[in-house]
C-alpha cells in the first residue's frame, strides 16, 4: 500500500513536472482546439477597454460631474455630486469619545471610538447582520433594528447612563441629498436595499426617532457617506488626503472641491472656500452614456437587479456584481461547449450555485485569481463548490482567465475615475483613502488600478493609494466629535435644542493648502 501510494505520488510528480515544463507560465488553454481559444478570446474581447477609450470615459465623467454641480443641470444629472457640509479635514489633534453607526451593506457595525489626539484612535466595535427581511421591509423597522443593535452594544460597553447624551456619527452609505451635517434625504436605495417609506425622507430624523422611542441616550449629530468617512479617517494621518474611494459591495468616491465650482452650494462662502463632494459615481452611465462599453453580461446583471437601469458604473465595478458577471460568462461559454465540457449533457445539478443567480460570489473571483502557476488548487476548490465535479486543467485556466478580465476592467474603470479627480485637484501630492472588501481582498485590484492611473494621471502629480482601516466608522466619529463640540459652543437654549441645528457645516482645524 505504502509503495503503491509512493509510486503514484512519484508518477504524479513526474507528470506534473513534465506538464509544467511544457506549459508556458502565462495563461494558456491547452489540449483544446485552437478555434475554441479564439472563440473564448472573442467573448472576453468585449471586456477590454483601451487607454484611449478610458480617456474618452474620463471626459464623459468630467462632463457629468460639472452637470451635477450646476444648478441648472443638477436635476437631470446622473452623477449627483452632493455637497456634504464637511468643509475641511482633521489635523490629528481631535480628541473625544464618540459612537458611530456604519450601515452600508448586509453587515452593520456599531463603534465606540476614542480620539486620542496625535493621530491616534482607539476603537471597539461589533458587527451585526441586517436580515433580508429588514433590507426589503418597512423603513422604520430598519432604523428600529439599528437602535436595538446600538442599545445591545451600549449595554455591553456600560454606556447606558441617563446623565450623558452621547454624540453619534452615522455612516449611511446610500445616495443622500444633504441639507446639513445632520440632515440628509435618501434619494434612492442601492446595493439590494429597498426598505419602504425612506426615499425622500430625512434618515437622521428617522434614526433619531427610533433612538428616542427606545430612550437611548444618544444624539445623532452628523451623517456621512462611507467615502467621506474614509477620506476623513485617512486625513487624520496623512495631510495630503483629498479623495475617499470605496470599492466594496458598492462603489463611490468623494473629494474636496473648491466652492466656486459648486454652483449648487447653498451654505455660506466663508473660509475655507471648499467642501467635500459625495459624487455618487455609481450612477455614471444611467443616461446610457456608457452603453458603448457595456457587454450583454452587464445588461443581464442590470436587468435582473433590484434597480434596473440604475448604478450602471457600479454594476461594472463593485463586489455586489462582479461574481455574477463572471458566472454569466461561464454559463455562456458552457452553452457554446467552450467550458466545463461534458458537464452540460447529463447535468443533473441545475440547482448547483453555477446555475443560480448570485451563486458565484465575488470573493471567489479573488480566490481564483490568487492561484499562481498551473496547480489551480484554489480554483479547483471553488469550482467544486459551485457544482463542477472534477474540473479539468482547462476549466480552471479558463475560469481564471475570465475572472482576470472582469476584475481588470473594473480596476481600470475605477482607475480612470480616480485619474479624473486627481487631475482636477491638481496638487503636487494627492493621497486617496481607499476602503472596501473588493480592494482589500482582491489580489490584483490595487496593482491593476495603479498601473492604469499611472498612464492617465498628469505626470507632475504624485499620488498614493492608502488603505484606510475602519475608515468609514472612524471618519463618522471624527466628524461627529467636531460637530458636537461646535454645537456645544453655541449658546445653550436647552439640552435638547443644542443639537437641533441641521444646517451647520463643519470646520476642522486644518485649512487645505490653497490653491488647488
Ligand atoms: C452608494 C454610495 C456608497 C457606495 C459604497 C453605493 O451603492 O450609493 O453611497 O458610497 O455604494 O458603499
Amino acid at each position: 500500500m505504502g509503495y503503491a501510494l509512493t509510486g503514484a505520488f512519484v508518477i504524479g510528480l513526474a507528470a506534473y513536472a513534465g506538464y509544467r515544463a511544457a506549459t508556458p507560465q502565462k495563461y494558456l488553454v491547452t489540449n483544446r482546439h485552437p478555434e475554441s481559444n479564439d472563440q473564448i478570446e472573442k467573448v472576453l474581447e468585449s471586456l477590454k477597454i483601451s487607454d484611449e477609450s478610458l480617456q474618452q470615459i474620463m471626459l464623459l465623467l468630467e462632463d457629468e460631474m460639472n452637470a451635477g454641480l450646476s444648478p441648472a443641470m443638477h436635476k437631470n444629472a446622473v452623477v449627483k455630486m452632493f455637497p456634504t457640509y464637511v468643509r475641511s479635514t482633521p489635523d490629528g489633534s481631535e480628541v473625544g469619545q464618540v459612537l458611530a453607526l456604519d450601515l452600508g451593506g448586509t453587515n452593520f457595525r456599531v463603534l465606540l471610538i476614542n480620539l486620542l489626539g496625535h493621530a491616534q484612535i482607539n476603537l471597539t466595535s461589533k458587527i451585526f447582520v441586517i436580515p433580508q427581511s429588514i433590507m426589503l421591509g418597512e423603513g422604520m423597522n430598519l432604523f428600529r433594528h439599528l437602535a436595538d443593535c446600538l442599545l445591545d452594544f451600549m449595554k455591553k460597553e456600560n454606556l447606558v447612563r441617563t446623565s450623558v447624551r452621547y454624540p453619534l456619527g452615522f455612516t449611511f452609505s446610500f445616495p443622500c441629498k444633504q441639507e446639513g451635517l445632520a440632515s440628509a434625504r435618501l434619494t434612492s436605495w442601492t446595493k439590494g436595499f429597498t426598505c419602504a417609506g425612506v426615499v425622500n425622507e430625512d434618515v437622521v430624523k428617522m434614526l433619531q426617532r427610533a433612538l428616542d422611542e427606545k430612550n437611548i441616550n444618544v444624539q445623532c449629530v452628523a451623517l456621512v457617506n462611507d467615502t467621506v468617512g474614509t477620506l476623513m479617517a485617512c486625513a487624520y494621518k496623512d495631510p495630503h488626503t483629498a479623495i475617499g474611494l470605496i470599492l466594496g459591495t458598492g462603489t463611490n468616491a468623494c473629494y474636496m472641491e473648491q466652492l466656486n465650482k459648486v454652483g449648487t452650494w447653498d451654505g455660506d462662502h466663508s473660509e475655507p472656500k471648499q467642501v467635500i463632494i459625495n459624487m455618487e459615481w455609481g450612477a455614471f452611465g444611467d443616461n446610457n452614456k456608457l452603453n458603448h462599453i457595456r457587454t450583454k453580461y452587464d445588461e443581464e446583471v442590470d436587468l435582473s437587479s433590484l434597480n434596473p437601469g440604475k448604478q450602471i458604473f457600479e454594476k461594472m465595478i463593485s463586489g455586489m456584481y462582479m461574481g455574477e458577471i463572471v458566472r454569466l460568462i461561464m454559463l455562456d461559454l458552457m452553452q457554446q461547449d467552450l467550458l466545463f465540457l461534458g458537464h452540460r449533457e447529463g447535468y443533473s445539478g441545475y440547482k448547483a450555485p453555477l446555475f443560480s443567480r448570485g451563486g458565484f460570489y465575488t470573493k471567489f473571483v479573488s480566490t481564483v485569481e490568487t492561484d499562481e502557476g498551473i496547480g489551480f488548487s484554489n480554483t479547483r476548490r471553488v469550482l467544486e463548490d459551485i457544482g463542477i465535479r472534477n474540473p479539468t486543467y482547462d476549466d480552471c485556466a479558463i475560469v481564471q482567465h475570465i475572472s482576470r478580465h472582469v476584475s481588470k476592467r473594473a480596476a481600470r474603470l475605477a482607475g480612470a475615475g480616480m485619474a479624473v479627480l486627481i487631475n482636477r485637484i491638481n496638487r503636487p501630492n494627492v493621497t486617496v483613502g481607499v476602503d472596501g472588501s473588493l480592494y482589500r481582498y482582491h489580489p490584483r485590484f490595487k496593482r491593476n488600478m495603479e498601473k492604469c492611473m499611472h498612464a492617465l494621471v498628469n505626470k507632475h502629480i504624485k499620488f498614493k493609494l492608502a488603505l484606510s482601516d475602519d475608515g468609514s466608522g472612524k471618519g463618522a466619529a471624527l466628524v461627529a466629535s467636531v460637530a458636537d463640540r461646535t454645537l456645544r459652543r453655541k449658546p445653550l437654549l436647552s439640552e435638547e435644542s443644542e443639537h437641533d441645528e441641521p444646517g451647520t457645516p463643519i470646520n476642522f482645524h486644518r485649512k487645505f493648502d490653497t490653491p488647488y
